[in-house]
């Protein structure tokens, strides 16, 4: 058997979880990218199970496979190769809209460029998720309302994203991927575009999310700093894992933040 089977199968043995079965299973994924004279070969046979409630960090140089990955967790794409359970469904040959239909129900998407409307309200912002549910304009708006609640920015919900800061688009961005009641969160790079603070700020939602409401976190960084608020972290190289050890000393952001200078927001806002 491959050496990263292996690996994998070893952090199965004391997840976070416990006895659950996996929310996300996948086995021998790949990923060939066909650009006509050449073939990119992204994934190379990713095995990996990841349980209830786990905060997974994945680190590893870039191309090596990391965005690819987290594009097939989040049915935004499918696999060349392989199979990829999703809370025991097989999902690896679903078509596009039926794709479309799991990523909206299961999954929330956080971005390194927040990727928001920028001439639409917070508020219509995070309820755009909902826009096609079938949920009614009032519901939609409390939803909205609650999502941003969740991550501190209530008053703030009439405000554009000019209007704010870049650590309170991308909480803006976070209400956004909860507003579906997601039972899994995906980041890419989430804090890649913000100052130390605000990142362990960014930190501490994901934590408090993961704690309180179970939520399934896997956060794409480059920073060794930030993995250490995840409960696990998965080295990725040359489109296979290559390490998959637990977090021994988990650093908590709430704490983090005690020691750290604070920044007025109002000057922060000014700047931005
Ligand atoms: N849409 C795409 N088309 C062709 N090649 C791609 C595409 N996306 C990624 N790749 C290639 O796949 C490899 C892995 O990329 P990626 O998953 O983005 O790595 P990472 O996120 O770790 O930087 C790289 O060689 C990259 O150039
Ligand atoms: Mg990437």
């Amino acid at each position: 058997m491959p050496e990263d089977v292996l690996e994998s199968q070893k952090a199965v043995e004391t997840p976070a979880g416990g006895t659950a079965a996996p929310t996300i299973q996948v086995v021998n994924l790949h990923k060939t990218y066909d650009l006509g004279e050449v073939q990119v070969h992204a994934l190379r046979g990713v095995s990996l199970s990841v349980y209830p409630a786990e905060f997974i960090a994945i680190m590893g140089a870039s191309g090596s496979g990391k965005s690819t990955f987290m594009n097939l967790i989040g049915c935004l794409d499918r696999p060349s190769k392989g199979q990829y359970l999703l809370e025991g469904q097989d999902v690896s040959q679903l078509s596009k809209n039926e794709l479309a239909r799991i990523r909206n129900l299961k999954i929330g998407f956080v971005f390194q460029g927040f990727n928001l409307l920028a001439r639409t309200s917070a508020v219509e912002n995070v309820e755009l998720p909902l826009i096609y549910s079938g949920i009614s304009h009032q519901e939609r708006l409390e939803r909205a309302r609650e999502s941003l609640r969740m991550v501190g920015l209530s008053g703030r919900e009439e405000h554009h994203p000019a209007q704010l800061s870049g650590g309170q688009q991308q909480r803006v961005a976070i209400a956004r991927a909860l507003v579906n009641r997601p039972s899994i969160i995906l980041a890419d790079e989430p804090t890649g575009n913000l100052d130390s603070r605000t990142s362990v700020e960014i930190m501490e939602i994901f934590q408090r999310l993961n704690e309180e409401r179970n939520i399934t976190i896997m956060l794409v960084t480059h920073e060794q700093d930030i993995a250490r608020f995840a409960k696990r972290v998965v080295l990725f190289r040359d489109g296979k894992v290559r390490r998959d050890t637990p977090v021994e000393e988990r650093v908590v952001a709430s704490q983090v933040l005690l020691t750290m200078p604070t920044v007025d927001e109002d000057d922060e806002e000014e700047r931005g």
